[in-house]
């Protein structure tokens, strides 16, 4: 069985005030739930105050959004896995769309991220999507092979328990038109037989697959019961403690709509 786990993708949003406010009220409210993992991703700037409030919670998991691929060095700008380990997070978000159509993050870049987090005990949440382009010329399994094999490379499976993977079609960000249940279903279907064939069998079955793209409480409770989408990472809806609660209960089956 995998936990579900969703995730808070924070962008460029939160000043470390707010991130406290969210962190204390969100805190109390998610208080029972016990079967879902949550991961917040606040931008850097809030990740020191974000840490100290949660304490090394085991249920709210800490979270960065990239990193660089060097462990340190002349890279004006940039933030390391050993500074994201100082602070105590333990999951990096790697090749948001975002990150490879505005920043010039390729497979090949995102490749070395991701091992760099790896080798860092980082839990990566590597992110790989389709544009609607890739879709209408029904392309996106392809897409979403290429991506995945470019951006992994060569990992053995025992490392590979920490992998999270996020299938995030790029026409579904922050748009409001998210994949119907069907569409993400087949998609993650394809992305766990991609990585049985490049990682392994079992390693794929464990892996958790997260759907992202304009997932809000209203949607969130249908995409997780498909059997293979193991939680969400979470944009806009995320910035409100009240609709991302609901939705980590909808991941807990808490809701019932
Ligand atoms: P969204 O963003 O929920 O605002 O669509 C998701 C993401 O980019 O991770």
């Amino acid at each position: 069985m995998r936990k579900k786990l969703v995730a808070a993708n924070w962008k460029m949003n939160m000043t470390i005030g707010e991130a406290e406010s969210f962190i204390e009220d969100f805190r109390m409210e998610v208080g029972e739930i016990q079967n879902v993992e949550i991961v917040i991703a606040p931008p850097f700037t809030s990740i020191p105050k974000v840490s100290e409030l949660l304490g090394g919670s085991q249920k709210i998991r800490l979270g960065a959004q990239n990193m660089h691929f060097e462990m340190s060095g002349a890279y004006t700008g940039e933030i390391s896995a050993p500074m994201l380990r100082e602070l105590f997070v333990r999951y990096v978000i790697i090749g948001h769309s975002e990150r490879r159509q505005l920043f010039g993050d390729t497979n090949a870049i995102v490749c070395k991220k991701f091992h760099t987090a790896l080798k860092a005990e980082l839990r990566p949440i590597l992110c790989v999507g389709e544009t609607l382009e890739q879709r209408d010329a029904g392309k996106e399994e392809q897409v979403l092979r290429e991506q995945l094999i470019e951006s992994i490379g060569e990992v053995d499976e025992d490392a590979f328990e920490d992998v999270v993977i996020a299938y995030e079609p790029v026409w579904a960000i922050g748009t409001g038109r998210n994949a119907t249940p069907e569409q993400a279903q087949n998609a993650h279907a394809s992305i766990r037989k991609t990585l049985a064939e490049i990682v392994s069998p079992a390693a794929a079955d464990k892996t958790r697959i997260l759907y992202g793209g304009s997932v809000k409480s209203s949607n969130a409770r249908e995409l997780m019961a498909e059997p293979d989408i193991d939680g969400a990472l979470v944009g806009g809806a995320s910035l409100e403690e009240r609709s991302f609660l609901d939705i980590v209960k909808a991941a807990s089956g808490e809701i019932e709509e």
